[in-house]
């Protein structure tokens, strides 16, 4: 059975700052001490024991004999080949557990090799500045981001986020009956004054505890905070003693300047990534969700939580009352791989080589966004992520029209193209001057970044010119480049 919550080792914590405690934010039944079920039950049995106290299956019923899996193995070499990584039933590897192991209940922190790796990996990136910070396995950011809030906020409180953010997160916030605040957003995401402000200017009865963002590649904007912008914004969590939700899927594909030469651009890890909430977190504020799904993949459904221990063991109870932990088989292929088939190097290699990828992608889009939609959009290049977030130019006429989104949105429809409209990412509810285009550049083909573009042109143009009385007909609008259809999601 894995460990208790994986905690920075007394002797690296000797020369860093206690966190601060938070725990009057938590929402009144998780202040206080509270026992994990799972624990009252289970207890901590020794070896010596005979254990006969869960409703715990033998591992020789589990049907699942061996794991084997073939793996990309990216080196430093820039030659990418192929692995092989062996789970066996009943053998631990030098440093993932068996099968059995694996497959057999476990404590709502993790696999212990899964989360050694990301402590290791959490140190070197971030290098946290308080002592007894830990990490616990999270299914993904979706997950992660209900469970923080819910240690904030119940219903009826309200939680800080940026004015345009992840529909995820607001859904979550509608169903626990929690209301978004929002926060102004610029170029470089929040806006610390507006942050203040709205702080200072808050008068309801339950006060503000917490502020949820996505500092890098935010979703939707693809705004990524600068490391001034980072340090303003703590400095304003601090007056306000709010607890910093740093969700961060995007952390990794931090891209090159536009333009640049992005092939041998995307310089070493971690020393080029802008820093982390985390890494400037000497009160212990920030709890950090870092998520598997953008750099291996989505329905691996894995991440992780950093954050100070006596934070992450709340998290835990939530765990052992819900999902307990990510499926073991996703853990353990995420461990063995990271562990014994890449290590650390392969890691960052990994990661170098996605930034890569990415960047070529957003540069190729990019160029086509200059060359067909001039006039029509307005737009930041994202310096991280896979968005790119457009504010159409309708003209005047139908610049408060109600209906030129949703037209425009069936124009793209008849001609082929989807893109995400502004309205699901807004914390402020539908306005009819809300004209915003999130489009992904992540998943289709590079040679699909034209078409597509071409007819986002095309349906703009038919929205503005039916506006202003010279209407041509959505239907009859001839497509320059047919295509067949094209997988997306
Ligand atoms: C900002 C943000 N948070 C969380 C998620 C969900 O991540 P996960 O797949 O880890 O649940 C996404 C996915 O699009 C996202 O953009």
């Amino acid at each position: 059975m894995a460990p208790n919550v994986l905690s920075t080792s007394p002797s690296s914590d000797l020369q860093l700052p206690m966190p601060k405690d938070l725990s009057s934010l938590f929402v009144p039944s998780m202040q206080g001490p509270i026992k994990s079920a799972f624990k009252s039950v289970m207890g901590n049995p020794t070896l010596a024991m005979i254990n006969m106290a869960g409703g715990v299956p033998h591992p020789d019923t589990f049907p699942i004999l061996r794991l084997q899996a073939t793996v990309r193995t990216p080196n430093v070499s820039e030659s990418p080949g192929e692995g092989t990584l062996v789970i066996e039933k009943a053998t631990s590897s030098q440093s993932t557990e068996s099968l059995d192991e694996l497959l057999q209940y476990g404590d709502g922190c993790g696999v212990d090799s899964y989360c050694r790796f990301l402590h290791k990996h959490t140190q070197r990136t971030h290098n946290p500045p308080y002592a007894g910070w830990g990490v616990i396995a999270s299914c993904g950011n979706t997950d992660a981001i209900g469970k923080a809030v819910s240690l904030f906020c119940r219903p009826g409180d309200a939680l800080l986020v940026e004015r345009w953010t992840f529909p995820g997160t607001l859904s979550s916030l509608r169903a626990a009956g929690v209301q978004p605040v929002p926060v102004a957003l610029d170029s470089e995401g929040m806006v610390p004054d507006d942050l203040d402000r709205v702080c200072a200017a808050w008068s309801s009865e339950t006060p503000l505890r917490a502020v949820y963002m996505v500092p890098t590649g935010q979703n939707p904007t693809g705004a990524t905070m600068s490391a001034v912008r980072r340090k303003s914004i703590y400095a304003v969590a601090q007056k306000h003693n709010l607890a910093i939700i740093e969700d961060d899927p995007y952390y990794f594909l931090q891209l090159p300047q536009y333009g640049s030469d992005s092939s041998t651009d995307v310089g070493e890890q971690p020393e080029s990534l802008l820093p982390s909430l985390l890494s400037m977190d000497t009160d212990g504020r920030v709890i950090r969700l870092d998520s598997f799904s953008k750099i291996l993949a989505p329905n691996l459904r894995c991440g992780w939580i950093t954050a100070p221990r006596y934070i992450l063991n709340k998290l835990q109870i939530i765990n052992e009352t819900t999902t307990l932990q990510p499926s073991g088989v996703s853990q353990g292929l995420i461990s063995s791989m990271l562990n014994d088939t890449w290590g650390m190097d392969g890691w960052n290699a990994h990661l170098r080589q996605l930034r890569a990828t990415y960047a070529r992608r957003r540069d190729q889009f990019v160029q086509m966004v200059e060359r067909h939609l001039s006039g029509l959009v307005e737009y930041t290049v994202p310096a991280a992520g896979m968005f790119l977030w457009m504010k159409i130019r309708f003209g005047s006429a139908a610049h408060a029209d109600p209906t030129a989104m949703p037209r425009l949105l069936e124009t793209m429809k008849k001609c082929g193209v989807m893109m995400a409209p502004g309205m699901p990412f807004s914390s402020t509810g539908p306005s009819p001057s809300d004209h915003y285009l999130r489009a992904a550049f992540a998943l289709v083909d590079v040679g699909m970044f034209e078409p597509a573009l071409i007819r986002l042109a095309q349906s703009i143009v038919a929205i503005r010119d039916s506006s202003a009385g010279d209407s041509q007909d959505p239907a009859k609008i001839q497509l320059v480049s047919p295509v067949g259809p094209v997988k997306s999601r």
